[in-house]
């Protein structure tokens, strides 16, 4: 089979058959997505996908930099080469790329020969903060990175959550992050309260940013699973939860119990592999400091696990944002201003009703 259907819109990055509509893809590629943990790139290159876009991660002396994970020469992956000298290699051939993506060695070359100039990576925007590689796929960003301060100052233990991979929409896992209702019921493990009525809350948007703060009753944290606490003599704490969502997919959540005077914090960013598919990266900030941060990535992954099996199996996948599609009550307040933040930015504009 021979290639010979061009992509409608040869100026875009967006690949012709990602599952994000044009319109979605060049408002979502506007902002910086976490891609992978700082400690996952060292001396080889990896390759990672942003909404459907092939990336390759790779360390130079200069720093870290991200480019489209293809060598023009024949389209191989450069994330199956190696670095070299400061140099990206590409495997197939062994061409070699520099910092800033322009191709400086090619081995079947006379030397004498020029390198055609055409040759060169499409590099992407890239930088390191809070343990995180994140990139852009669009050369003048909409926003910064979400600030997080408690995660650099510290403020308290701070411990990185293993990366996992949802088959789920990075819109779907974010309002379910910050979705009160289910607490009593998925996480009947790890801090689900008492079932209540949820209280009459706002929203407060400022700029890209929702937030909240309502009182809950939560399941006292740390019981590890299979201990008879665990399922008898429940305790439960008064808690005050704070979530600020920062468009498109991060949010913040303060947790704040007012007896023990003490605060825990979860930072959560759900990356769009695909329309479908969510990387999520978490780091979670105990200010207490009573917790070995080895416990706070266990209990964290117990919370994704039960989440998971629910947020997977939404139908549709996709976040509906017109509000019409799905019933909202008084307690989903914060979802609905998702939704309709969401829709100003123009997202799902493009689907067909
Ligand atoms: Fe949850």
């Amino acid at each position: 089979m021979f290639l010979s259907v061009k992509n409608d819109n040869p100026t875009s990055l967006r690949p012709a058959d990602s599952g994000f509509t044009e319109a979605d893809w060049e408002i979502l590629a506007a902002f910086w997505h976490p891609v992978a943990l700082s400690s996952e790139v060292a001396d080889k290159p990896l390759g990672v996908t942003l909404l459907d876009v092939p990336v390759v991660l790779y360390r130079t002396g200069d720093g870290i930099h991200a480019a489209r994970d293809s060598c023009p020469h024949r389209n191989a992956r450069l994330s199956l080469g190696t670095v070299k000298a400061g140099r990206l290699t590409c495997g197939f051939h062994g061409f070699e790329y520099d910092g800033d993506g322009a191709c400086t060695r090619i081995p079947a070359l006379s030397p004498e020969l020029p390198i055609p100039k055409k040759l060169c990576l499409t590099r992407f925007l890239c930088q390191e903060r809070y343990g995180f590689i994140w990139v852009s796929l669009s050369d003048a960003p909409r926003a910064g990175l979400p600030e997080w301060p408690q995660v650099e100052d510290g403020s308290g233990t701070v411990a990185i959550v293993p990366p996992g991979v949802w088959n789920a929409s990075a819109a779907r896992h974010i309002e379910n992050f910050s979705d009160l209702c289910h607490v009593p019921w998925v996480h009947t493990t790890t801090f689900g309260g008492p079932e209540v009525v949820i209280p009459p809350y706002e929203v407060h948007k400022s700029g890209l940013s929702l937030a909240f703060e309502v009182e809950m009753m939560e399941r006292v944290r740390y019981v590890e699973e299979g201990h008879p606490s665990a399922t008898t003599d429940v305790q439960y704490n008064r808690a005050f939860y704070r979530y600020e969502t920062t468009l498109p997919f991060s949010c913040a959540l303060r947790v704040h119990h007012p007896d023990s005077n003490s605060t825990y914090r979860v930072f959560d960013v759900g990356s769009p592999i695909t329309a479908q598919t969510t990387r999520i990266f978490q780091i979670v900030v105990d200010e207490s400091r009573q917790v070995a941060p080895e416990a706070l990535v266990e209990f964290t992954e117990r919370i994704n696990v039960e989440d998971l099996s629910q947020v997977v199996a939404q139908c549709p996948q996709d976040l509906p944002l017109d509000l019409r599609d799905e019933i909202h009550i008084p307690a989903d307040r914060m979802s609905v201003e998702y939704r309709r933040a969401m829709a100003s930015l123009g997202l799902g504009s493009a689907l067909p009703r």
